[in-house]
């Protein structure tokens, strides 16, 4: 059996009187993709934002590399990288530059930083635009920036919440190929989308949350409506 580096039981978070996530359990094997799918309001951003130490549970508990989230927020820290719904980056500065200054501020030499900020930008189709400020990106540069920018210290466990919401589908499809060579290089990923064909595309279990809960667990197959067999009913 492999090591589970996503682990998670009956997780809640309430706000006021409304239970925003309402016992959410989930369990990632490591190497793989697990997509958290539901709509708007659903409680996705609210279970990565539990899993990744930005807000604690109101009840249940979960580890992530086998650090519990809430006791071990420094070493869970230490193994995550995280792509918000809302960008991280600077749009005064460019690219590099943010790339840069997260290398630098995660304690990297400045030459060294400087290395990683070029490799990562030309990994993500980002070196042309290197040396401009962020704010003239299109959608889906930023995304691919945020992208980067959650990888400058190579963590292994990546939480990527609605990485392609919004964005044209060119923009869309460059950044599944982006997400499948991190899983390539051995990333276990958390991935939250509203779309079945997205999580479909790379996600090797799927959990289908609605309402603070998971409704349904699975394969894309097994969880996609069936062709009516003949005679089968
Ligand atoms: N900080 C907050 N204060 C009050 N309600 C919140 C807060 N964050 C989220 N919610 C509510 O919790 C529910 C789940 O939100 P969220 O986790 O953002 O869903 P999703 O990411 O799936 O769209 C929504 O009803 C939302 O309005
Ligand atoms: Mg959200």
């Amino acid at each position: 059996m492999s090591e589970l580096m996503i682990e998670a039981e009956g997780l809640v978070k309430r706000y006021g009187d409304a239970e925003a996530v309402a016992g959410v359990s989930l369990a990632v094997p490591a190497g793989t993709v697990l997509g958290v799918l539901g709509p708007n309001g659903a409680g996705k951003t609210t279970t990565v934002r539990m899993l990744t130490t930005l807000t604690a549970p109101d009840a249940g508990w979960a580890r992530v590399a086998g650090h519990d989230v809430v006791r071990e927020t420094g070493a869970v820290r230490a193994k995550i990288g995280v792509t918000a719904q809302d960008a991280t980056v600077d749009v005064l500065l460019t690219g590099r530059q943010n790339l840069t200054m997260i290398g630098r501020l995660s304690g990297l030499r400045r030459t060294d930083a400087r290395r990683l900020a070029a490799a990562l930008l030309d990994r993500f189709g980002l070196a042309d635009a290197a040396d401009r400020v962020v704010k003239a990106y299109s959608g889906g540069m930023r995304r691919r920036l945020d992208l980067a920018a959650g990888l400058v210290i190579r963590p292994p466990v990546l939480f990527l919440d609605e990485p392609t919401t919004g964005l044209d589908p060119a923009s869309r499809v460059r950044m599944w190929s982006v997400i499948r060579e991190l899983v390539a290089d051995g990333a276990t990923v958390l991935l939250t989308t509203q779309y079945l064909d997205e999580a479909d595309e790379l996600a090797d279990r799927i959990v289908v949350v609605d309402h603070g809960r998971v409704i349904a667990a699975g394969t894309a197959a097994e969880l996609r409506p069936g062709p009516a067999v003949p005679g089968s009913r």
